[in-house]
């Protein structure tokens, strides 16, 4: 019938002759193993919407581990079986990988049951998957080969843009396809169909989101952050109320989304500066604005924060507003040290959230004084000992004062500058020595 058509010619004209030639061989080894295979999920929407996807997943009506390892043999790679999902990675010389499973019927494994081969046919297989673009399988076996096997009408919902859930209990089944359905709605520009919306909206006000692992919907949450408009996708997170499933306090205002675009154009610029920005946290600079302690300790047990995100996080929130005025008047980089110290690059990341273009240009200008200024010549144990000085806060004073002086003008004479400031905080103390015996 027309849901079983050959798309051979699709493969040759769209695949690498590589990869075409991997899935040759799979298809000959699952004769040899008496397996019916199939590449299947993301592999097949991609290529049906010519976009290059070199994530191979193959389904093996059989005993997945089995084929993983008869493959591997003749392929010369190395096989990782994962026995109680009975699902196998193949990894190549180079690096390349291919994940193999076992046709199933249920998506989840529950947790403690005893391992049953429980042998599927590929059709239930892709009826537990999470959306209709999802749900299709080539066939691989050389008999065979490069039919499309699309049982629930699943390239028409590609071709018109359809997410469509394959069965009413998807989302409660696996919670995080809400989010995954706005990430999928956002790459592609499809819309998530009307009943299927329903759905998702009737099982998150029923709080599936919430019995998720904090950890899971973080990945997800990261992934659709990793994505080319990860700004559209937040905002349709809000408009649909998941946001406020997984951000409890969060109030999606015009002026949290200005915030939000402020950030997304920052962070390619700090991630020039910095190793392993999150954009996870980078976000949650704003999304957790003004939460009370209570939520934030929730908050940091669910989704892992480290303590220290929080506690700086709450340290400078009521600095962004005098901080935002300092850097758009452009303030020398002495003055606005004074207040913001050497700070971290997701205080930057938070501080940009409040800035114009102008103001970013600037604060991308001080981030490179602090990153390239030291002190060379004037140490701790310089000033103790040429100023003859115990150790204690003032060493400290005077240190500070130096580098930020510096950070003015990168060229300055640190010794004779030391010393200058030695002076000055002399006469301040004999200043205040003398108002003192005069106010008595
Ligand atoms: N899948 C699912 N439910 C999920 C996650 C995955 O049914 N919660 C199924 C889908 O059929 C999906 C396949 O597993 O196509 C592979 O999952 P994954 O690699 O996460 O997604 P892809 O569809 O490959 O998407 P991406 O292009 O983002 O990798």
């Amino acid at each position: 019938s027309f849901n079983f058509k050959n798309i051979t010619e699709i493969i040759y004209e769209r695949l690498d002759r590589r990869i075409i030639n991997l899935l040759r061989l799979i298809g000959v080894y699952g004769n040899e193993m008496k397996m019916p295979v199939y590449v299947v999920g993301g592999f097949v929407r991609d290529l049906l919407l010519n976009i290059p996807n070199y994530d191979i997943d193959i389904v093996v009506e059989g005993n997945g581990i089995e084929f993983a390892k008869y493959a591997a043999k003749q392929l010369n790679a190395i096989v990782v079986p994962y026995e109680k999902f009975y699902t196998a990675t193949l990894v190549f010389k180079d690096g390349f990988k291919i994940d193999v499973a076992t046709a199933r019927t249920e998506y989840y494994e529950k947790p403690g049951d005893l391992p049953q081969v429980d042998v599927s046919t590929i059709k239930k297989d892709l009826y537990r998957r999470d959306f209709t673009i999802n749900a299709m399988a080539i066939k691989l076996n050389p008999n065979e080969f490069g039919v499309l096997y699309d049982f629930f009408n699943c390239q028409k919902d590609l071709e018109e843009g359809i997410i469509r859930i394959l069965h009413n209990l998807s989302f409660i089944e696996d919670p995080t396809r809400m989010i995954r359905a706005v990430r999928f709605e956002t790459r592609y520009n499809f819309k998530i169909e009307e009943h299927t919306l329903e759905i998702l909206k009737r099982n998150l006000e029923a709080n599936y989101l919430e019995r998720v692992s904090g950890a899971r919907i973080r990945q997800e949450i990261e992934k659709i952050l990793e994505e080319k408009q990860p700004l559209v996708a937040v905002r349709r997170l809000a408009e649909l109320g998941i946001l406020k499933h997984i951000f409890p306090k969060t109030y999606y205002t015009p002026t949290m989304d200005e915030k939000l675009e402020r950030i997304f154009r920052f962070l390619p610029l700090i991630k020039q500066r910095y190793q392993n920005i999150s954009d996870f946290y980078a976000i949650s600079t704003v999304l957790l604005e003004f939460y009370d302690k209570e939520t934030l300790e929730f908050m940091r047990n669910r989704y892992g924060y480290p303590k220290k995100f929080i506690e700086s996080l709450k340290f400078t929130e009521n600095m962004m507003l005098p901080l935002k005025s300092m850097v758009e008047s452009k303030l020398a980089f002495s003055d606005i040290y004074k207040v913001l110290g050497k700070g971290n690059p997701y205080i930057f990341i938070h501080l940009s959230a409040y800035l114009d273009d102008d103001g970013q240009q600037y604060l991308i200008r001080y981030i490179d004084a602090i990153l390239s200024t030291k002190l060379e010549k004037v140490t701790g144990k310089y000033v103790m000992e040429k100023f003859n000085l115990k150790s204690g806060p003032l060493i400290n004073e005077i240190l500070e004062k130096l580098y930020a002086m510096k950070l003015d003008n990168p060229s300055l004479d640190e010794v004779s500058t030391v010393e200058k400031i030695f002076e000055e905080t002399q006469n301040k103390i004999k200043q205040a020595e003398v108002s003192e015996n005069t106010n008595r």
